[in-house]
């Protein structure tokens, strides 16, 4: 594709091969058909969702990667990756041009206003009294969990995780080289429940930290304060440092909650924790490599930042400091609409898909599907126990068959649940963080190939 942001549907079913996407499914929904839909935006929305942006050719994961695995004929909708298909907000491109202006890009002094704006956003949105002493910034909040492993839990020890959870997860883990000591979590219809009973029974000698994912990726659990306050009484009882990543805790849909582990009354809890967090999901800033972490607790704060190198680049600084300054009013609208889209979801397959089965997430823009009809309708097991794969590969999954059913089929990309540890089998990932058409072509697409196989 041109570089031009600006492609218009047209170009973008040309250029993303949608219109052989829809060819290939028959009967499902082009997207030409569900443009014509009404806008999707909730009332008073000053900023467009509903406009389809072509992200193909830009090197993205969500988009290109597929093409380069699936090949172009099997371009698919790209479902995985957690980032939004968006237009940045204009905030951010007007604090990015204005910035371009000047062209010298030599070393940059990161500025006191960036931690500043960190520490205002904050108290803004959370009511959250952050020391600004206390924040490290980071390249990312995987940077800064690995400072914090390599801080606290030695190479072979045991790192504490509710799951199914976050597959990065498990990189730093392997990168650190500490074991994963996973606890399932109950799931009763389609919610999860932290089993603290389990939980505390698997901390032993060697089991220093805890990972906290809370709004949790991918079941969706916004955790509430008698659960945090649990898990905190539990780790500062049992001596197992809680790191809290808030990445996801913008996103939050109708009548549920967000709370910020260090906002738990007990300060004794609180500072037996290191929270992460970053303005990169909530304002899709993913490539721009910036996050931080903090922490009431200033001797866990100087341990971990001895092990956290960091690099911030000029133009993710202006773009964060621009997010967290002055993006508020997008970043409301984009959770509103997302919350719709979270509604569509669940009322579409409930309606269109018997073979899927999901509840809406409190929190993040991730849905959990429940694909254990498809996976017997398929007969993925069975697949994959047949699929032979050269050592160091990664063992094909009845999972990551429905992915690829999913792909060639529907031309559907999303993220297979067994990537997300012990209870993530039966599930896929997907992602609704796109334009309501966008969404409305894949699910058609998902009923259409679940009608015709
Ligand atoms: C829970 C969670 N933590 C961390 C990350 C990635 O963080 P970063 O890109 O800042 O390293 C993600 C991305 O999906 C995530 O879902």
């Amino acid at each position: 594709m041109s570089h031009d942001g600006g492609l218009n549907r047209r170009a973008f079913l040309k250029n993303a091969g949608m219109t052989a996407l829809v060819g290939a499914t028959g009967t499902g929904t082009s997207l030409a058909t569900a443009a014509a839909s009404a806008t999707f935006a909730p009332a008073g929305s000053k900023y467009d969702f509903d406009t389809v942006y072509n992200r193909v050719g830009t090197d993205c994961v969500k988009w290109d990667q597929q093409i380069r695995t699936y090949g172009k004929e099997n371009i698919a909708v790209g479902m995985g990756i957690a980032d939004m298909d968006f237009r940045a907000a204009p905030c951010i491109t007007r604090a990015l041009q204005e910035r371009m202006k000047h062209e010298n890009w030599g070393y940059m002094d990161t500025p006191r206003s960036y931690v500043d704006a960190i520490v205002d956003w904050n108290k803004r949105r959370y009511g959250l009294e952050i020391n600004p002493d206390s924040v490290v910034l980071s390249n990312g909040v995987h940077p800064g969990i690995i400072a914090a492993l390599k801080t606290f839990s030695p190479p072979g020890s045991k790192v504490l995780l509710m799951t199914p959870v976050y597959d990065g997860f498990y990189s730093d883990l392997d990168f650190c080289q500490v074991k994963a000591e996973e606890s399932l979590m109950k799931r009763v219809d389609g919610r999860y429940s932290i089993d603290f009973t389990d939980l505390e029974r698997r901390i032993s000698h060697d089991t220093n930290t805890l990972i906290l994912c809370n709004p949790q990726n991918p079941t969706g659990n916004c955790w509430s304060a008698e659960d945090l306050t649990r898990i905190g009484e539990m780790c500062l009882r049992r001596r197992v440092v809680v790191l809290a990543d808030e990445i996801h805790c913008d996103f939050v849909t109708r009548g549920n909650k967000y709370t910020p582990f260090a906002s738990l009354p007990d300060k004794a809890i609180v500072r037996n924790s290191i929270t992460f967090k970053a303005a990169s999901k909530s304002f899709s800033l993913a490539a721009m490599k910036s996050a931080w972490f903090f922490s009431d607790n200033m001797d866990y704060v100087a341990r971990v930042k001895a092990n956290n190198h960091v690099d911030l680049s000029t133009l993710g600084m202006i773009a964060n400091r621009a997010a967290l300054t002055e993006g508020e009013e997008w970043l409301d609208q984009v959770v509103s609409y997302l919350d719709g889209n979270h509604d569509f979801v669940v009322s579409f397959v409930k309606d269109n898909i018997p073979l899927v089965k999901c509840v809406k997430a409190q929190g993040t823009y991730l849905t959990w599907l429940d694909v254990t009809g498809v996976i017997d309708k398929i007969g993925a097991k069975q697949q994959a126990a047949a699929e032979a794969r050269k050592p160091g590969e990664k063992p094909e999954t009845p999972e990551t068959i429905v992915q690829r059913y999913f792909v060639k089929s529907a031309k559907v990309h999303m993220a297979p649940g067994s990537n997300y540890g012990y209870g993530g089998a039966g599930h896929m990932r997907m992602n609704v963080a796109t334009s309501r058409k966008t969404l409305e072509l894949a699910l058609s697409n998902l009923a259409t190939a679940l009608k015709t196989t």
